[in-house]
């Protein structure tokens, strides 16, 4: 299986994604944990990625779009993965896209979780005290959202047209969301 996980910040998507990764038996790949993770590394991809994401913008598309062409080429995303946090832009649909046909395949699914907006911003506030991530801040979370709605929430409905969409009430407690999702993907968990 091939999947996406969508929805705004702090929906949910790396929390689900980690239970359904492992229910399903396919890779995660978030693409915001790979940025975090370079980051805290100060690679040359982290040096370029930490401006944007510190300022709650998105990551240039060629920079996002490489990163993910190589991780998608290692082998245990054979048996299929679950992209959290990509595509998010139209680009990068279009990119994905022509991967999966490069290795003659295609997506299978894609969730959205919905989420009202306060409910995320409590999420992320929560966590900020917590966790402190450093784009937790209360004007960067502000970003976060305004870019999400403006780039990423319309790709939707371009996957809605190829039939692939399925949107899930992400609210409410953690084990409640992922057996809707799996009831969702029909999987028997
Ligand atoms: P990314 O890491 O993807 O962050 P995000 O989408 O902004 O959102 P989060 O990861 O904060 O939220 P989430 O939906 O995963 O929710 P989570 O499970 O963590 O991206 C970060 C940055 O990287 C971007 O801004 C951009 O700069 C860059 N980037 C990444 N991908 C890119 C791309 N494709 N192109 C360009 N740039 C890119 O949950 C959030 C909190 O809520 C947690 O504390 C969790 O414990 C809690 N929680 C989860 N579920 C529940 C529940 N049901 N009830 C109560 N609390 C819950
Ligand atoms: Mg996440």
């Amino acid at each position: 299986m091939r999947l996406i996980i969508m929805g705004p910040p702090g929906a949910g998507k790396g929390t689900q994604a980690a239970v359904l990764a492992g229910a399903i038996g396919v890779t995660h790949i978030s693409t915001g944990d790979i940025f975090r993770l370079n980051v805290s590394n100060a690679t040359p991809l982290g040096v370029q990625a930490k401006a944007f994401m510190d300022a709650g913008e998105y990551v240039p598309d060629d920079l996002t779009n490489s990163m993910v062409r190589d991780r998608l080429s290692k082998s245990d995303c054979g048996a299929g993965f679950l992209l959290d946090g990509y595509p998010r832009t139209l680009e990068q649909v279009g990119e994905l896209d022509s991967m999966l046909e490069g290795a003659g395949g295609c997506v299978d699914k894609v969730v959205e979780l919905i989420v009202d907006v306060d409910e995320v911003v409590n999420r992320l506030v929560k966590r900020s005290a917590d966790q402190g991530r450093s784009d937790d801040g209360e004007g960067v979370i502000r970003r976060r959202l305004e870019v999400y709605f403006e780039a990423t929430a319309p790709l939707t409905e371009l996957y809605e047209k190829r039939g692939l969409l399925v949107r899930v009430s992400g609210m409410g407690a953690v084990e409640d969301v992922s057996g809707r999702v799996l009831e969702a993907l029909g999987v028997n968990a």
